[in-house]
């Protein structure tokens, strides 16, 4: 088992290893103690390990209650959200009280929005069961829901007390969503782990907890130095201005982590013609997410690529962040006016 410290506003452990799905309890009870504990989780993974999950609670003297959604982004809603406190609620569930996230990132961003904001606070432990939540969302204290105006639009930093990684999870997910999640993983390589990139360029899965543990050690640097967003936790957005973007104009149709491979493979070719880069950074960029069957390309033009980013929170004012890669392992934010956007796309296309 490998342990990682995150020390945000709060301090908490990142646990990550083969099997620790059966141990949850004991180790749940020696961070949080025994209280009353509600398990939130999606229908698909219910299924697969509630069952796990609640025998090692109550074999560690807990009675666990359950809370479980449709899986889909379409559960990360205000009517969750709802009906979740609701549940809360009714079970008379106190401060001292506690949640845990048992699925991916939808599951992970609706209960920890839902601790944030029930009795004004309380605790929540994250058991990420996606690559995606496992190196992403379930650490760094973001949680959202989604309003009919744009996806996280509502949502709170409220860090987890806990994070347990069960490796052994990731075996059941379908391919195209475990790639999903190696995307996120290349991005963390081209960002600031150049070791990480070279890593991937062997089969994941054989290394997959060493793997796990590498983003979420980058993203803990990150987020201890910058926990509210305000400076360098912008680098976790490489790919994800103009990848927001492509799956907006692809209507959902292009999958979040191929519009991360599309839009950080944009930024590397236009980042290569202005000479930030070599030029062979973003051939080297698109062989790895090729190889984790992502596409580098779309069909969108510059102008509708554009019009959408403008859209997009991360937008202050007249200027628009952008992370560029100088080498892979050395990326950069820069705030880029909103005039030059749209000439910076092109140059990428
Ligand atoms: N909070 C953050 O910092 C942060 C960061 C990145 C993404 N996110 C959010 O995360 C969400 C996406 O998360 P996701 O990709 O994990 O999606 P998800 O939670 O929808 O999971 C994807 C699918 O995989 C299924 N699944 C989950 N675990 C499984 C398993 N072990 N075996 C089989 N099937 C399994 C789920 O039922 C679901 O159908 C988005 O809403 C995004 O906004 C949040
Ligand atoms: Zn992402």
């Amino acid at each position: 088992m490998k342990k990682i410290t995150v020390n945000a506003s709060t301090e908490y452990d990142i646990l990550i290893g083969k099997g620790l799905l059966s141990d949850a309890g004991k180790l749940c009870a020696d961070t949080l103690g025994i209280h009353s504990v509600a398990i939130v989780s999606d229908d698909t993974v219910d299924a697969l390990y509630s069952e796990a999950l609640e025998k090692s609670l109550r074999d560690a003297g807990y009675s666990p209650i359950k809370f479980v959604i449709p899986h889909g982004e379409a559960s990360k809603s205000m009517k969750s959200l709802e009906g979740l406190l609701g549940f809360l609620a009714e079970n008379h569930m106190t401060r001292s009280d506690f949640l845990i996230a048992l699925g991916g990132g939808v599951v992970g961003d609706l209960t920890g929005f839902a601790a944030a904001v029930y009795l004004r606070g309380i605790r929540f432990v994250q058991i990420p069961t996606t690559l995606l939540a496992a190196v992403d969302s379930s650490v760094g204290g973001k949680t959202a829901v989604n309003i009919p105006a744009g996806k996280n639009l509502v949502g709170a930093f409220h860090q987890p007390s806990l994070v347990i990684c069960d490796c052994l999870t990731l075996d059941t997910l379908p391919e195209n969503i475990f790639a999903d999640g190696c995307a996120e993983v290349i991005k963390y390589g081209i960002i600031n782990d150049k070791r990480l990139f070279e890593k991937l360029k062997s089969p994941i899965k054989p290394q997959i907890e060493d793997i796990i543990a590498n983003c979420v050690s980058n993203k803990r640097d990150i987020v201890n130095a910058d926990e509210f967003d305000n400076g360098i936790r912008r680098l976790l957005n490489l790919g994800h201005t103009v990848g927001h973007a492509v799956e907006i104009c692809s209507n959902f149709g292009i999958s979040h982590g191929s519009a991360v491979a599309i839009g950080t493979c944009i930024v590397a070719r236009a980042s290569a013609r202005l000479g930030i880069c070599e030029e062979s950074l973003p051939c080297e960029a698109e062989k790895m997410f090729k190889d984790y069957s992502h596409p580098t390309t779309c069909k969108f033009s510059a102008e509708e690529l554009t019009t959408v980013a403008l859209g997009d929170k991360k937008r202050m004012g007249q200027t628009i962040s952008f992370v560029l890669p100088y080498a892979i392992g050395d990326c950069r934010i820069c705030d880029m006016n909103v005039e030059t956007i749209k000439d910076f796309i092109q140059k990428g296309l």
